[in-house]
């Protein structure tokens, strides 16, 4: 099936089982938001416990806040957000639609990779075992001459981008020949910019009301908050801040789903450092981070770095780590070496001295930085995409299935009684009651037993544990495993300590440290 195709499935399947739901959709929607329901909010909590405690239990030298979302307007200021904070778009005037240059530019880009990958494709199923692709790629005419003109328009584009060069953008949106995929025609207006910060007001306006921005990230309540952080904290360098919020940020071309969204939520950490050892802690965090995503189980493979060539004018590095989705290997976190821009943006804007007293060297200095940002949603949708399976049974039948990592799993345990009467229910009941306190463990009592699977199946539930007429004679109950199908006898007093440690984060925690 097409990826594309897998993707509206994994979008329906999210919507079928309250796991995201388009926002206020009684209303027709509102673009690019999205709701979590019951299942989406469960798995996006453990996604964010297992972050935090990541941070916050497993190093001793970072801390976390939670600052608001209004700041003082400022702050935007200081940080560029208020300059520089835009996009590139362009209009097409028969359709009246609106772009971003550089997407139209970077999925001419991918045109260029996809057509040589076709080539390459070709040749290797005709090579078969004696194909060597490194030397095909550098002898084939065809695909020398797509490289070429790929690398060409790659390096005009991205020189483009440092200005921006406005006008260039869109020349080479004309020389390319790129057309708008609705009308086909390329009747183009000017390339402009435009800020993606959101804006409202404080005040009456009788009271002289302020403008002032929904954040665009999480990482600017962090700088502000350094100096107090530091001083009743005592903290000493190296050390950090973590924090999760939500996030504003007025996108023109909203895309994918909760890939792209307008409010969204972010998992930043700042770590703070002596300048001149921030490059060795780039290093350091790309591994540790690398190491929390691996750490699920969705193979090394779907995980690769992708280091800036183009940095912001604040960083001296800078590399996203990307996720192989259905639409291709797509940044999920960014990790970037922001030097002591920020703080030095503060102290100069707000007038206070932002510095560290070194008390070994007895120097006062502004410490260098090492940001890792990731977006919550994106780590939901990956951790959707890579678990999402639909599965031909044995018996002819086929099960849609969720293989959400144990930890991360809406619900943990499912408890089912085979029929209501006899006491059968309140069995079940019973051992809900004892293993709530444990993981998350419900209910389930409605439709026949396949179904009840299916239904547990559908949404990730690794266990469910089904009471039947011997549960009255023995205390035990029958066990079955979400990815194997596998059903075994088991004690009722066993049922914690068999369940608890495999959906615990702690055991996710334990292979990080
Ligand atoms: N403080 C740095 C910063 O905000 P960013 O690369 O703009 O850097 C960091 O964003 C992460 O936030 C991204 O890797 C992505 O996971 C998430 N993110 C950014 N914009 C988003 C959007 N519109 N919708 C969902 N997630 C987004």
């Amino acid at each position: 099936m097409a990826q594309e195709d897998v993707f509206k499935k994994i979008v329906s399947h999210c919507k079928e089982y309250g796991f995201i739901f388009p926002s206020s959709e009684i209303y027709d929607g509102l673009a690019a938001v999205y709701d979590y329901g019951q299942n989406g909010v469960e798995l996006k909590n453990n996604i964010k416990k297992y972050w935090w405690d990541s941070m916050v239990l497993l190093h001793e030298n970072i801390v976390g806040i939670d600052s608001s979302i209004f700041m003082h307007p400022t702050i935007w200021k200081a940080s560029g957000h208020v300059d520089a904070f835009n996009d590139p778009l362009i209009d097409n005037r028969d359709s009246k639609k609106r772009y971003r240059a550089d997407n139209l530019i970077e999925d001419k880009i991918a045109k260029y990779d996809e057509k040589i990958q076709k080539e390459v494709d070709k040749a290797k199923k005709r090579f078969g075992d004696a194909f060597d692709e490194a030397k095909y790629r550098t002898t084939s005419p065809r695909v020398v001459e797509e490289q070429k003109k790929r690398d060409a328009l790659h390096e005009r584009y991205t020189k483009a981008m440092q200005g921006p060069d406005l006008k260039e953008l869109k020349q080479i949106i004309l020389d390319e020949g790129i057309v708008d995929p609705i009308s086909g025609t390329k009747n183009w207006t000017d390339v402009r910019q435009f800020n993606l910060m959101f804006k409202t007001e404080v005040g009456s306006t009788a009271d002289g009301a302020s403008t002032i921005y929904l954040r665009p990230e999480t990482a600017q309540g962090i700088f502000v908050n350094y100096l107090n952080v530091q001083k009743t904290g005592r903290m000493k360098l190296p050390f950090g801040i973590a924090q999760i919020g939500k996030a504003f940020r007025n996108e023109i071309v909203a895309r994918q789903f909760i890939f792209r969204m307008r409010e969204f939520e972010q998992m930043e950490m700042q770590f703070f450092v002596k300048p001149g050892t921030e490059k060795e802690w780039f290093e350091r965090w790309k591994q540790i981070r690398m190491k929390w995503h691996q750490a699920l189980g969705f193979g090394a493979e779907n995980y690769r770095f992708h280091d800036h060539e183009k940095l912001a004018h604040y960083a001296n590095a800078a590399t996203d780590i990307e996720f192989l989705m259905p639409f291709g290997f797509k940044e999920v976190e960014g990790i970037h070496s922001r030097t002591d821009y920020d703080l030095k943006q503060h102290e100069k804007f707000s007038g206070h001295q932002i510095k560290y007293f070194d008390p070994e060297t007895k120097e006062s200095y502004t410490p260098y930085d090492i940001e890792t940002s990731i977006g919550v949603d994106r780590m939901v949708l990956s951790v959707l995409c890579h678990s999402f399976c639909e599965e031909n049974l044995e018996n002819g039948e086929t099960r849609t299935v969720l293989r959400i990592p144990p930890q991360l799993a809406p619900i943990k345990l499912a408890v089912m009684p085979l029929v209501k009467k006899d006491g059968l229910a309140e069995k079940a009941q019973d051992i809900v009651r004892n293993l709530r306190f444990h993981f998350t463990t419900k209910y389930d009592e409605k439709d026949s037993i396949g179904k009840r699977y299916r239904r547990q199946d559908a949404i990730g539930t690794p266990f469910c544990v089904t009471v039947d007429y011997d549960t009255l004679q023995d205390d035990s109950v029958t066990l079955r495993l979400r990815d194997t199908m596998e059903q075994k006898r088991v004690k009722i007093a066993e049922l914690q300590s068999l369940i608890e440690d495999q959906v615990s984060i702690t055991s996710l925690l334990k292979k990080l440290d």
